[in-house]
């Protein structure tokens, strides 16, 4: 932990007020945050202190023009207690790809990772013990100068806050592929993790949700027909014994668990396809009956299976067992507990 992160603690712990057998979702933070700002073309008084307002000026860039970009990872605990993180490096690496799309500073990787570390070491207590929980951390960046006017800002704050998660539901989900709205399109902002590209999810996703649908199944921009993601996952589809899922090119976010699952699946001896796919290729495998098994990763779950797929009129009900998918995430999931070895050096241990 090489950097010099000043550590402030709080004097009024709130852990000992948590249920953690009845975490409502999203609305727990922890106790404290880490937060530095960048000015005159560098990062400055990185500090984990008690989570707090964070004043901020009615002309701060972000609320106008939008430069504000997140990551989503989760700590979890293994062997002895210990603080796991998964990939975080990864995570670095991603929020630096959103920094340079989005005309942002790119921050250090170790110091994303220094400050992800000391915050978890801060907030060991609130990762939930029970199985498939974790503490969900959320970096995130923004432009807090004030100004008005189109240009990159030249201030921002990084920030990181937790929020303890219970396990989530592993229900299978129900996609609706969209034919009218669209979430990316080649040349935009879809590879880049920023808070627009979900501002712009909100309406197609509540119009699924009141068709009966969970999730959105994004299409293509141009000509709706090759399928990209879902709301906040990557998808697979298991076809004849193989494995396809839609190559990133430049529209799709870069899926930490995507990777992970392509890894595994290979290991597993499956054959996978990164390559584009079409709803109408997806509809004639299913014809088939080749279409044996359809997933979304992602790290708020891991794996989620699909039940059905809502094209148009119709609605492609996928078979009921999905022993592949289970298999997947049972090994992701106890290689995040340290339950099953890491051969991938995925796992990195928060040592004070
Ligand atoms: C749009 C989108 N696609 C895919 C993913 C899955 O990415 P990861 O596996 O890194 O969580 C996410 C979640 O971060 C997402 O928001």
């Amino acid at each position: 932990m090489g950097h010099n992160i000043t550590i402030t603690k709080t004097e009024a712990s709130r852990l000992a007020t948590v249920d953690f057998d009845n975490i409502p979702l999203g609305k727990t933070f922890t106790d404290h945050m880490f937060i530095c700002e960048y000015e005159d073309g560098k990062w400055t008084n990185p500090r984990i202190e008690p989570l707090t307002l964070i004043p901020t000026h009615p002309a701060a860039m972000a609320l106008h023009y939008g430069q504000a970009i997140f990551e989503g990872m989760k700590a979890t605990v293994g062997k002895n207690n210990t603080p796991l993180l998964f990939r975080p490096e990864d995570n670095a690496k991603r929020l630096n790809l959103s920094a340079d799309r989005m005309g942002m500073p790119e921050i250090p990787e170790t110091l994303f990772v220094d400050a992800v570390k000391q915050l978890v070491a801060v907030e060991k207590g609130w990762i939930p013990p029970q199985e498939g929980s974790a503490l969900y951390l959320r970096p995130f960046m923004y432009a807090d100068e004030p100004f008005i006017g189109m240009r990159a800002a030249t201030s921002y704050k990084f920030i990181v806050i937790c929020s303890p998660a219970g396990p989530f539901f592993t229900k299978k989900i129900r996609l609706f592929a969209e034919t009218t709205y669209i979430r990316a399109a080649n040349g935009g902002t879809g590879e880049a993790k920023a808070a627009g590209n979900y501002a712009a999810a909100i309406v197609p996703t509540e119009k699924a949700k009141a068709k009966g649908f969970d999730q959105v199944l994004w299409l293509d921009a141009n000509e709706h027909k090759y399928i990209q993601e879902v709301g906040t996952m990557n998808i697979f589809f298991k076809i004849g014994g193989r494995f396809i899922t839609p190559s990133t090119d430049g529209s799709i976010l870069k899926g930490i668990t995507r990777d992970s699952v392509i890894t595994l699946l290979k290991d597993k001896g499956f054959e996978v396809e990164e390559r584009p796919i079409t709803i109408d290729e997806v509809i004639g495998y299913h014809k088939e009956g080749m279409l044996e098994e359809v997933f979304g990763t992602g790290t708020a779950v891991a794996i989620a299976m699909v039940a059905t797929i809502g094209y148009k009129d119709e609605e492609l009900v996928l078979p009921e067992e999905n022993p592949v998918s289970e298999d997947i995430m049972n090994t992701i999931n106890e290689i995040k507990a340290q339950k099953q070895e890491d051969p991938y050096g995925w796992i990195i241990p928060v040592t004070e």
